[in-house]
């Protein structure tokens, strides 16, 4: 009896003494030890490359299920950590840029930008521009931009035959260039020296190429090209700007807020500071948003339902406003926002979402793994993965705009940054309106004016494109026919 309970005791103690241990440890060893999230097998050095530059979709895609949520990928010196999911992002949406900066891995948009403007400035001058940025795309704003995007529409398909076959791809490329011209650059390069800027925009265009990321001052033709045409389209707004002042002139543009901000002591904006953030507004909202306009389009071609939804919804806006398209109207159009939204979620332009972090921190998964992540991690987030992922987005290969209706919001689902083709947070998408706006006076066009049918097959990804888009022609047959209210 008394050896059993001496056993009895000893084994307590034991017990007790390993609980104690497992305690000390949750509470201290983890301090000093680091969980650090798993890396991506592959060769050293060169395997995280060859398997990046194979598509970093492809990659995700290959990990995601191996190890989770959170992972790293070492590419040369770097160690790139994937957050992938709204339970894991949140700090890569929130945090303050001492902690997480865009500056050093967007700096390969200086040379195209130009100097004095977004990357190239201290944070705090930056958000000062992202102020001008917000200020000139305020309701008021909007609100005359919408009439020139739908003049530049009508203007636009008037030029189309009674029937034929066109480019869906190529005519909204055109279409939005035009009317990214007119609201943003203003009405002097619209109408008088449009062919000359688009040419300009062309050479800062092919100027931005994956190897430029790596290497933006590369001394090769593309880049020389790039910078000439910075320089030209430098000195072409200096003359707009300086003429419009001496003029006593005031537009409805982009181009005259930029002119009329001023920072917080006072200083106006200079002209090259001025062309350098219409440049960086260009480059933000053109490929965006023709890119999704266009696989808007395909999939309401290929998808009956929501074509006849739409058109519905065309039909009791013009029993309730008549002809008139306006701000006002294109506000009201809910099925066809949900119907560019979930063609955004399945085709979001900017793939992957980048920060440099400077501070370490930590993340817990929906299964409750913790990682710690260094500072001196590049941090990355993929709209193009986690829009499509199975807990957040019901049968997410479908086109299904109906999830994001009254009772579904599987866009909200798992709080802010369910959805995160227009970004979140800090630095979420300032043009998200603009670009829905002139997506949407394009369609109503459309759709009140042809019947159209897609005669290609459904489109690819054109997935090395810096901008995300669709591979080949999207070719679209058509014939006009105006919508009537009593079809
Ligand atoms: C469908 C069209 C568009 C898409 C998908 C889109 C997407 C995005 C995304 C994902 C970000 C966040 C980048 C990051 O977190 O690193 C962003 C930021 C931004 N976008 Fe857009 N964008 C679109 C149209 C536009 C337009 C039309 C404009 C302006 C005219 C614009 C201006 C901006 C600006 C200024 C920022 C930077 C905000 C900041 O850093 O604080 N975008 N956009």
């Amino acid at each position: 009896m008394e050896i059993d309970s001496r056993f009895l005791s000893t084994g307590l103690l034991l017990v007790a003494t390993i609980i104690v241990a497992k305690l000390i440890s949750a509470f201290i060893v983890p301090k000093s030890r680091k969980r650090v999230p798993p890396f991506v097998k592959g060769w050293p050095l060169v395997g995280g490359l060859v398997r990046f530059l194979k598509g970093p979709i492809f990659m995700l895609r290959e990990e995601y299920p191996k190890l989770g949520s959170v992972f790293t990928l070492k590419l040369f010196h770097k160690n790139i950590t994937f957050l992938i999911g709204p339970e894991v992002s949140a700090h890569f949406f929130k945090a303050p840029e001492t902690d997480l900066s865009q500056q050093e891995v967007y700096q390969f948009n200086v040379p195209t930008f130009g100097p004095g403007v977004v990357f190239d400035v201290d944070y705090s001058v930056r958000q000062e521009q992202f102020r001008f940025f917000t200020e000139a795309l305020r309701v008021n704003k909007l609100k005359s931009y919408v009439n020139q995007m739908v003049a530049e529409a009508e203007d636009y398909f008037s030029k189309w035959g009674p029937s034929g076959e066109v480019d869906l791809k190529y005519e909204l490329e055109h279409l939005i260039i035009l009317t990214a011209s007119r609201c943003l650059l203003g009405r002097e390069v619209r109408d008088k020296l449009f062919d000359d800027v688009s040419a300009l925009f062309h050479d800062l265009d092919n100027g931005m190429l994956p190897i430029s990321v790596l290497f933006p001052y590369l001394p090769i033709p593309a880049h020389k090209r790039r910078d000439q045409a910075r320089k030209k389209l430098a000195e072409i707004f200096a003359t707009i700007i300086s003429s419009r002042k001496s003029a006593g002139k005031s537009e409805d543009d982009m181009l005259q807020c930029f002119i009329d901000s001023k920072y917080k002591d006072g200083r106006p904006t200079t002209e090259a500071e001025v062309t350098g953030l219409l440049i960086a507004a260009l480059f933000a909202g053109q490929h965006t948003s023709s890119i999704t306009s266009t696989w808007t389009g395909a999939y309401l071609l290929c998808n009956n339902q929501y074509l006849s939804a739409v058109q519905e919804e065309q039909k009791q806006l013009m029993e309730k406003h008549g002809d008139r398209v306006d701000h006002d109207v294109l506000a009201e159009m809910d099925v066809l926002y949900r119907c560019i939204k979930e063609a955004l979620r399945l085709h979001p332009p900017l793939i992957m979402l980048l920060r440099s972090s400077h501070s370490d921190f930590s993340v817990t998964t929906r299964e409750g793994k913790e990682y710690d992540i260094p500072k001196g991690h590049i941090i990355a987030t993929s709209p193009a993965f986690a829009n499509r992922l199975d807990h957040i987005f019901k049968d997410p290969e479908r086109y299904d705009p109906d999830r994001f209706s009254v009772g579904r919001e599987e866009d909200k689902v798992a709080g802010a940054f369910s959805y995160i083709s227009f970004g979140g947070g800090r630095h979420g998408c300032l043009g998200e309106p603009f670009a829905y706006l002139q997506i949407k006076a394009i369609w109503t066009h459309l759709l009140r004016n042809f019947e159209l049918e897609l005669v290609s097959p459904f489109p690819e990804i054109d997935w090395n494109a810096m901008v995300v888009g669709v591979k080949g022609k999207v070719m679209v047959r058509y014939k006009r026919k105006v919508l009537s209210v009593n079809q």
